[in-house]
């Protein structure tokens, strides 16, 4: 539309700045160091809407970081587009290997630099400006609700209370979320599915306290090489993970639906490239493309335990630790894997250690239908704005609230990520494409408009 293109010609400058005042707000929800500034940013999306022109804005306290919600009605007969996003981030360390500072937002070489700039204050704020360009040129054909949360990083947990006390509020006909990844501005895609997750913390005990590796080594455990070990015996030779049950409600795709998504374009040579690696590393019998979208997997995420200072000190320490998820397909419970998974670490802990077994917070794998009128609109928009229809996808990562949209609300999502995996979410130097950032402003009007025409 000539209207929206205006406008966003006009106003493209200040569209970025705004973005860099919010990236310029440290809103780490994981460190309570940083809760002032989670408040913070809070206000700031919710003054960002009011600017843009909704009709009521409020920050909702919770028990942890608030919720920023806000609405324009526009007619109780046209159907309601509920945004979610989040403002919250990441840790940024380590800090040493940033280029520049984690919140001191640069762009460089067409991307913008900057801890949130992908995932998800850059995705997120799409929406806010996209909102601003259909209700400054007169033309918004859905009612729009924003819910803005600010501890997606933490696991959404008091977002949940919010959405079983909210269920009036939050009435709608779709969720649409830009909080995933596409494959290229050449290939446009939406995912159509994300992965659940359980996450543990092990400890493993040895002696009642550290001990001289010379005196006592090789007469008592040592809890590291016992750890080791067990992680170890997690998987077998061809990295099928070994706990008992851990597969046995997982749905196989059937051989068509897994050429459709081995048939999306992916370089291997350039993803080996891009990451450094000689060869990649997964669970025999499945590609790439499916040991991230539709595999359940297990990794450790950090290790520690003895000695790890300066120079060499002689230990047999007394206890070590690990951090382990495990990324969950259709139709895996997060309750049930972590169960399972607490009860066999537990039974290979030989007598010579105790272990003790807790579980964090998980979330529930899903799948976005095709078929609907949403993701029918969604892909008529991105056609629209990239000259492409776009390829469905599996994304490997995870967005727990989505699961409790459809249990809680009974509303379905559609995934309109404009990332790209490379964008270095979580990681040192995260960046988002400029161009990605305006194509999703272009973008996401259109799917108002046609979800709205295709309700009909
Ligand atoms: N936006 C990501 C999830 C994501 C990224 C999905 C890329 C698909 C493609 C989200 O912010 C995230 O990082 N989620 C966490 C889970 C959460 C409970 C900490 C994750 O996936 O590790
Ligand atoms: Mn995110
Ligand atoms: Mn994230």
């Amino acid at each position: 539309m000539q209207v929206w293109k205006e406008y966003i010609d006009q106003n493209k400058d200040r569209f970025l700045e705004e973005l860099f005042t919010l990236l310029r707000i440290p809103s780490i929800s994981a460190d309570s160091a940083y809760k002032p500034d989670v408040a913070r940013c809070a206000e700031a999306v919710k003054q960002s809407l009011i600017d843009a022109g909704v009709d009521k804005a409020e920050v909702c306290p919770t028990a942890g970081h608030p919720i920023v919600y806000a609405e324009k009605i526009i007619s109780p007969s046209a159907p309601t587009v509920l945004v979610y996003g989040h403002y919250d981030v990441q840790p940024a360390d380590p800090l040493e290997l940033w280029h520049s500072g984690p919140f001191e937002p640069v762009v460089k070489d067409g991307k913008i630099y900057a801890r949130g700039a992908c995932d998800d204050k850059g995705q997120m704020f799409m929406h806010v400006k996209a909102f601003e360009v259909l209700s400054r040129t007169n033309t918004l054909a859905c009612n729009v609700k924003f819910m803005i949360e600010g501890e997606e990083e933490v696991g959404s947990s008091n977002l949940g209370t919010f959405l079983e006390q909210n269920k009036e509020l939050l009435k709608a006909d779709i969720v649409l979320v830009s909080d995933t990844s596409m494959i290229s501005m050449e290939h446009p895609s939406l995912e159509t599915g994300l992965r659940g997750l359980a996450y543990m913390e092990v400890e493993v005990v040895g002696p009642n306290r550290d001990l001289h590796s010379g005196v006592y080594g090789g007469a008592v455990a040592n809890p590291i090489n016992i750890l080791c070990n067990m992680i170890a015996s997690l998987h077998d030779e061809n990295n099928h993970i070994t706990i008992p049950g851990f597969y046995s409600n997982v749905a196989e795709m059937s051989t068509s639906d897994r050429e459709a998504l081995n048939a999306a374009p992916f370089d291997l040579e350039a993803y080996k490239q891009d990451l450094g690696v000689k060869d990649v590393l997964g669970e025999k019998g499945y590609t790439t493309l499916e040991r991230t979208g539709i595999r359940p997997t297990l990794d450790v995420n950090g290790i520690w335990g003895g000695y790890t200072g300066e120079g060499a000190k002689t230990v047999l320490p007394s206890k070590a630790n690990a951090k382990i998820s495990m990324r969950l397909v259709p139709h895996q419970s997060s309750q049930e894997i972590a169960g399972l998974f607490q009860k066999h670490f537990e039974s290979i802990a030989p007598d010579s250690v105790s272990v003790k077994v807790t579980a964090h917070h998980g979330g529930e794998p899903v799948v976005t239908p095709t078929d609907s009128v949403a993701y029918k609109a969604a892909a008529k928009a991105i056609e629209t704005a990239f000259g492409k229809s776009p390829i469905p996808t599996r994304g490997g990562g995870s967005i727990p609230i989505i699961a409790l949209f459809e249990k809680v609300l009974g509303l379905k999502t559609v995934l309109m990520g404009f990332g790209l995996d490379n964008d270095n979410i979580h990681s040192p130097n995260e960046k988002y494409d400029v161009a990605n950032y305006y194509k999703g402003i272009e973008t996401i009007p259109y799917f108002h408009r046609y979800f709205a025409e295709m309700s009909n």
